[in-house]
């Protein structure tokens, strides 16, 4: 039996970044400590963090009625409203957005005052697409299928400037992009799906064309991770998707003689290592 996990697999770096910038504020900040939303779509790392006093806030509403401690931004970001609230509110604010997401806040706030409006490529339920939206000054649209491309309509006069969700399927991105570039606007387009995404894909679509079986760990409402199920199962019709070790039904069976392995931006090494060591005692 061989196990083929991918080196790309587990915690990127901007996930990394924020993780560690809440253990520094749990040792350093002032307390309470909050991260407005949980600082990674993953459980048992939200829950680890709780156990040390961590606290989420789930909405505005609750940022609102807030009146001392320290907010941490998660890695997705938010829109400028929220940086506006908390110091308004003389809240510490601390930044853990990741630079790739933040570099796109700062091109639609440019490419706004130029008097681009913004597509966003991506999720518009995702906070990472409602926080680039935050930081929009023109008009705002959001695609996230073909048929939304081909739909896209805007003032034929005006200027567009072309983004997409950091964790967008890169193929899918490039083949919207060439259909709404042949809508005769006056557009740019700013590949901005961050290259820790790209490689990821990439790497797990490889794994997956070799294996009989193959499982993608991470948390069921991590967008990376959803990605890369349909990514691997267009590839391996024998794909799973798992949050933790617990959750792995993998029939044996003779016809399976490799498994590959990979996990989204916020899945823990720990876990990752249960599953790979299980699979590979297990058959
Ligand atoms: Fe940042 Fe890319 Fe991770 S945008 S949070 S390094 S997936």
């Amino acid at each position: 039996m061989e196990v083929i996990l991918a080196k790309t697999a587990g915690f990127c770096f901007g996930v990394q970044r924020a993780v560690d910038t809440v253990q520094t504020q749990i040792k350093e900040g002032t307390a309470p400590i909050y991260t407005y939303g949980p600082i990674v779509h993953n459980e048992a790392v939200v829950q680890e963090l709780e156990a040390q006093g961590v606290q989420v806030l789930r909405s505005k509403e609750e940022l609102l009625n807030l009146t001392e401690g320290t907010v941490i931004i998660r890695a997705h970001g938010v829109g400028k409203e929220i940086y506006d609230l908390l110091e308004k509110k003389g809240i510490n604010l601390v930044d853990a957005t990741c630079p790739f997401v933040r570099k796109i806040h700062r091109i639609v706030q440019k490419e706004g005052a130029l008097g681009r409006n913004i597509l966003i490529i991506g999720n518009a339920r995702h906070p990472e697409v409602e926080g680039i939206r935050g930081w929009c000054r023109t008009p705002s649209y959001v695609v996230e299928s073909v048929e939304e491309a081909q739909n896209f309509t805007m003032d034929p006069k005006g200027k567009l400037c072309v983004v997409s969700q950091t964790t967008f399927n890169y193929k899918k991105f490039k083949d919207m992009v060439e259909i709404i570039s042949k809508k005769g606007y006056d557009i740019i387009v700013l590949n901005t799906i961050c290259s820790a995404t790209e490689e990821r894909q990439t790497e797990a679509r490889r794994i997956a064309s070799r294996v009989d079986a193959m499982i993608v760990i991470g948390g069921s409402h991590s967008s990376n991770t959803q990605k890369l199920f349909e990514i691997c199962k267009k590839e391996c019709e024998n794909t799973y998707h798992i949050q933790e070790l617990e959750d792995l039904d993998l029939k044996s069976s003779q016809s399976i003689r490799c498994v590959g392995i990979t996990a989204g931006a916020s899945t823990p090494k720990k876990i990752i290592e249960e599953v790979q060591t299980h699979v590979g005692i297990k058959f």
